[in-house]
């Protein structure tokens, strides 16, 4: 969704907040003269720089909460798929809209729960999130949209919401390809593992469907 927006309006200067290892900065530079990028992760941010050879974008650490660029910096802001790992999340928006003179694009998974196979990927995420919160990795519920366009309307900005409904289908594996590495961080590996393949036995035949995607698109003007 961001993808589309970023290549009609052709930023000069764009900050990617959370770009995890540069896949989608590396898909939204061809339409960008310069990219800035950040991350909280060394081992995301290692990644990116060694894989992706990208002339015109600039990775950097730096926490979305505190982002310490001064004034109007960037005349467009994204964050794709990140807010729902960041902590205080109303805190990041404000400092996007801070450091943005025209566009804040802000793209998140939300659960709607309109079917069987979508509670079933809801259930299976809380496992995750257990011991992911754990281990101290950083990863919440997806935000709530509501929550969302309240937080914007209190601050009087203009924005813009859209949708995009989702009918892919999951596969059990495919919330657990990282399993392994986390529950090596956990002091109760087999309790975990234990845990895991029960849950595997009970969803063994059931279908997941992946989250709704919601896209913001933030207008500012000076
Ligand atoms: C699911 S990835 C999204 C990556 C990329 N934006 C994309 O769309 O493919 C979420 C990223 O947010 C990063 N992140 C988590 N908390 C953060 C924070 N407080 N500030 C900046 N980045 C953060 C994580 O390290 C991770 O790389």
């Amino acid at each position: 969704m961001i993808l589309n927006r970023i290549a009609s309006i052709k930023p000069h200067h764009l900050l990617d907040v959370g770009c995890g290892c540069g896949n989608f900065t590396a898909q939204i530079a061809p339409y960008c003269k310069f990219i800035t990028a950040i991350d909280t992760s060394d081992v995301w941010l290692k990644r990116a720089q060694n894989e992706q050879k990208l002339s015109n974008v600039k990775f950097e650490k730096m926490d979305a909460q505190d982002i310490s660029f001064q004034g109007k910096t960037f005349d467009v802001v994204i964050s794709r798929a990140t807010l729902h790992h960041v902590n205080r999340w109303q805190q990041a928006i404000d400092h996007m809209l801070r450091v943005s003179k025209n566009r804040v694009l802000i793209e998140e998974p939300f659960d709607d729960l309109r079917s069987e196979s979508r509670k079933n990927t809801y259930d299976v995420q809380q496992f995750f999130l257990e011991l992911q919160n754990e281990i101290g990795y950083s990863h919440f519920n997806h935000i709530e949209p509501k929550l969302v366009s309240e937080y914007l309307k209190n601050k009087g900005v203009q924005f813009e919401m859209e949708i995009k409904k989702s009918d892919d289908q999951l596969d059990f594996n495919d919330h657990f390809g990282p399993f392994d590495s986390f529950v090596q961080k956990s002091s109760r590996k087999e309790e975990w593992i234990e845990r895991y393949s029960r849950l595997k036995e009970k969803y063994a035949a059931k279908e997941f469907t992946a989250p709704d995607t919601i896209l913001f698109s933030i207008f500012l003007h000076d």
